[in-house]
């Protein structure tokens, strides 16, 4: 049993994007940034976020798949993993591979967005997203939060209000939205949207 505020409720079907998996698609975890392209991000925001040569990173990259979502869209991707990318996402030529530990990487200059579905403590995977925002790396993030632990609600709610208390700090405007997406499993997906500075 599960109950909609009125007026909250999906368009969806039983509140469910389905969506078919990509045949060249380098892993399945790729529709779940698919539908959370889809489902938490406005159309405005995919529209100007979703541009030909606009840039990305991909934080926990390997094989692809997530990668894979954002080259479909046309964007220019650093994929930060130490382990092998899918080879036919790389012969796009739209990926960079870096083998660099994605918890301390930064880029030089800002990209449009920041996605990261590394397996790590949900705590750490707050603070970078917060570094990251904070820095203004990116304008937009999505990101998973792995929940194996009991207490899910607690620690989402301590790990987006990190994020939130960190750009309130600054009196940087954000905005964000977490969903348990059809796709996901132990994990809830998050997107952080802030203000880039003119
Ligand atoms: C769940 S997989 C990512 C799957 C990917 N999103 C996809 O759709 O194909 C997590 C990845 O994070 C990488 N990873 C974990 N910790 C990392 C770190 N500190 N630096 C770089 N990569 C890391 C692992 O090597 C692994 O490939």
């Amino acid at each position: 049993m599960g109950y909609s505020p009125w007026g909250r409720a999906s368009n969806l079907k039983g509140g469910i994007l389905r969506l078919k998996s990509p045949k060249d698609a380098p892993s399945r975890s790729s529709l779940k940034l698919d539908e959370a392209i889809q489902v938490l991000m406005s159309n405005k925001q995919r529209k100007a976020t979703f541009r030909l040569g606009h840039t990305a990173v991909d934080l926990g990259a390997a094989p692809g798949g997530w990668t894979y979502q954002l080259v479909q869209r046309g964007l220019q991707v650093t994929a930060i993993d130490n382990g092998p990318m899918d080879k036919k996402l790389m012969a796009t030529e739209q990926v960079v591979h870096l083998k660099e530990n994605a918890l301390t990487w930064l880029p030089e200059k800002p990209v449009q967005i920041l996605v990261c579905d590394m397996v790590e403590k949900p705590s750490l995977v707050a603070n970078l997203m917060a570094k990251w925002l904070l820095q203004a790396k990116a304008a937009h993030a999505i990101f998973n939060l792995k929940l194996p632990m009991k207490k899910r609600f607690q620690e989402v709610s301590d790990c987006i209000g990190e994020i939130c208390d960190q750009l309130e700090a600054q009196e940087i405007d954000y905005f964000w939205q977490a969903k348990h997406l059809y796709h996901d499993r132990e994990e809830i997906t998050v997107y952080f949207r802030r203000q880039m500075p003119k």
